[in-house]
């Protein structure tokens, strides 16, 4: 008994330095570009699954049929997530096809058929995965509108996703997003199709809460064969295969554009 204490000990104590020593001469590779082992993998999607699974099972879901919430979400869903969760016509953008883990395509998988757990993610984001905590910014019933849009998004062609984000007013919510979202100055001479003031928005109907605020979402051109923008005072994200250079002349747009902020956020605009 005293022996097997005692062998029981020192394997603690050796493990305890290899894993010391694992840590210490930086054998983990952190780099995004190299996925993880097999088991990690494992234990760390299964780890997610849960925490979400536990963290949402009481959350009660609205009604997400109406049409002013799905189309409220389709706007703030256009503006902020499409970077990396992609939207019918926009197979792939820089941010997408670098993260890791890879966000995924959102067009295709909507609310994964959990819309309480799609609400939790969206609110809370997941660390150390690039999914941002949309809770700091936007008030529930713009997080629910996503959700609404979500369950939509995969039946929607690249017209009536276009139809829809384009009615929307735009980026709005309520919540502690002034600050972040001063773009005044920062596009000038570009105006956004998809761009709204608050009092131009159907997430006025829905959202009891919050001090919305719309913007002047702006354009920058980054879809296949768009023309870039001068303005680069923040970071752009470019699908897949555009060779844009930020040097050239800013010239009117045709196509769709995203554009991450800063902050994190991103924005397209249909002009
Ligand atoms: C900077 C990139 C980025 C942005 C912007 C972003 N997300 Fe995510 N999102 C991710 C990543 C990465 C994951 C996957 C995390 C993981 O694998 O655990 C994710 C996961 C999700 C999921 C869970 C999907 C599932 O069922 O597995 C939802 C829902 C989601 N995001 C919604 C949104 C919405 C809505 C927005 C915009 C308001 C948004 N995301 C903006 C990176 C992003």
């Amino acid at each position: 008994m005293k022996r097997t204490l005692k062998t029981l000990t020192a394997a603690g104590v050796v493990a305890a330095i290899v894993g010391a020593g694992v840590v210490y001469f930086g054998v983990i590779n952190v780099g995004a570009d190299d996925p993880h082992f097999g088991p990690v993998h494992s234990l760390l999607s299964t780890a997610r699954d849960r925490s979400i699974a536990v963290r949402s099972r009481d959350i009660k879901v609205p009604d997400l049929s109406e049409e002013a919430l799905i189309r409220a979400g389709a706007g703030n869903y256009n503006s902020m997530c499409i970077g990396c969760h992609l939207a019918p016509g926009i197979a792939g953008t820089e941010l997408s096809n670098s993260l890791y883990p890879a966000p995924p395509n959102l067009s295709k998988l909507g609310v994964d058929g959990n819309p309480a757990a799609a609400f939790w993610i969206i609110k809370h984001g997941i660390k150390s995965t690039g999914m941002p905590a949309w809770g700091k910014s936007m008030a529930d019933p713009y997080i629910w509108g996503m959700v609404a849009f979500l369950q939509q998004l995969p039946s929607l062609d690249a017209e009536q996703y276009k139809a829809l984000a384009t009615s929307s007013g735009g980026h709005q919510h309520g919540g502690g997003e002034s600050k972040m979202h001063n773009h005044e100055g920062q596009h000038e001479g570009q105006k956004g199709a998809v761009a709204g003031h608050h009092d131009a928005g159907a997430a006025e109907e829905i959202a009891e809460a919050g001090d919305h605020h719309g913007e002047r979402n702006s354009a920058h051109a980054h879809e296949a064969a768009a023309a870039p923008s001068q303005d680069e005072s923040t970071e752009h994200a470019h699908p897949q295969a555009v060779e844009a250079s930020h040097d050239a002349p800013a010239t009117p747009a045709t196509q769709p554009k995203t554009h991450t902020h800063a902050d994190g956020k991103e924005h397209t605009h249909a002009k």
